[in-house]
């Protein structure tokens, strides 16, 4: 089906990414299709030299990547301290942990990727009237966000929700996943606002000030599917990166892929069943003037899966509501450590990574905004 190749070889890009978008049926038709080699678009040319820069993970050295129990939050004592204090670690040294024992029932975190992988293997005409490219509107599906502007186009398809600020309107949400991403979202709002209290703390500011800056404000969801890969040894899931909002909530199914960047290695994050991946975002990084760092990840494709994840990111979008301008938190900028970051609002942050060709292993979207 994908045949714009030329008979010397050469072959028409932008062709073929547009006759796999025009199906509408994502990665996941291509995969229905029983495909067996990776059309050329998503074969990446340094996938061989990122491999190689990976050799090292977590079993090769004495690293663990911080996992912080919530269990005692409320406890008396001293334990409140402590977690603040790992918390702290974490965001300056990692910019990512994982957190357990937060409250969420095991049976919400199951419906919701159940939730989310039905949406994605449901009747691909239902799946199709919610495929676009408008990322003004608040509830759609596609292949890879960054499609046209992208030199890596990666093993997934994604449903995004813009779930705040509202109004949002529950029958926008697909029917197949309504009532969970509901219930959901009810639950991951608490849970933001328990990270929100911590990091503020870990900052050394009053609990409420990240959210007073309205950092709760937006929650953009990502209903992330990796269908199994032919030839995962071609491409990504998904390509390096760094996330763009204060505060991504992460939940993975049992497959793995996942790896963070640290210190020059990238580690696999093992999923546990019950636990939420925490990652810092580049807003997060530039309100605290790079005090906390936002961590880059990746997911590798797998012959195994599919692979289903759902992010919460607390971040605002493109929405007229969302024009809040954001600098570098001046209780955290001295004389000795001036700002590094000009005025901006995330908007301007949203439409730079949806429109510009990216390399992450290079630099940083937040490098547009230094001053
Ligand atoms: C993301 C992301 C990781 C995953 O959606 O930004 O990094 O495990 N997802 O799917
Ligand atoms: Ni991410």
């Amino acid at each position: 089906m994908m045949e714009a190749d030329h008979e010397d070889g050469s072959y028409d890009r932008n062709k073929e990414l547009k006759l796999l978008d025009e199906t509408k049926a994502g990665v996941k038709g291509l995969v229905d299709a029983a495909l067996t080699k990776l059309p050329k678009i998503f074969v990446h040319d340094n996938h061989k030299v990122n491999v190689s820069s990976s050799s090292s993970s977590s079993s090769a050295t004495n690293v663990s990547i911080p996992v912080i129990d919530l269990g005692s939050l409320h406890e008396e004592g001293n334990s409140r301290h402590e977690i603040v204090q790992k918390v702290k670690d974490a965001g300056e040294k990692w910019g990512f942990f994982q957190v357990l024992n937060h409250k969420i029932p095991q049976s919400i975190l199951d419906e919701m990727l159940d939730g989310m992988r039905k949406f994605h293997e449901q009747d691909a005409e239902v799946k199709r009237k919610f495929y676009s490219r408008d990322i003004t509107k608040r509830v759609f599906y596609n292949t890879n966000f960054n499609f046209y502007t992208t030199s890596e186009v990666n093993w997934r398809d994604t449903l995004y929700c813009l779930l705040a600020p509202g109004p949002l309107d529950p029958h926008q949400l697909p029917s197949i996943c309504r009532d969970v991403i509901i219930e959901y979202l009810d639950h991951v709002k608490k849970l933001a606002l328990t990270l929100l209290e911590l990091l503020s703390e870990a900052l050394g500011l009053e609990g409420n000030y990240l959210k007073d800056i309205d950092c709760a404000e937006g929650i953009f969801m990502v209903g992330n599917y990796y269908p199994p890969c032919p030839q995962p040894e071609l491409t990504w899931g998904l390509s390096a990166h760094t996330d763009m909002g204060f505060v991504t909530i992460l939940l993975q199914d049992q497959v793995g892929g996942l790896q963070v960047f640290h210190e020059n290695q990238w580690f696999d994050i093992t999923p546990f069943p019950d636990a939420f991946i925490i990652i810092l975002g580049d807003m997060m990084q530039l309100i605290t003037n790079d005090k906390f760092m936002s961590a880059k990840h990746r997911v590798v494709a797998q012959k195994v899966g599919p692979r289903v994840s759902v992010s919460c990111s607390l971040r605002q979008h493109v929405q007229d509501e969302c024009q809040r301008m954001y600098e570098p938190i001046k209780e955290l900028v001295t004389k000795e450590n001036p700002p590094i970051y000009k005025e901006m609002k995330m908007p301007d942050l949203v439409k730079l990574v949806y429109t510009t060709k990216l390399d992450y292993d290079v630099s940083s979207p937040l490098k547009h905004f230094r001053l």
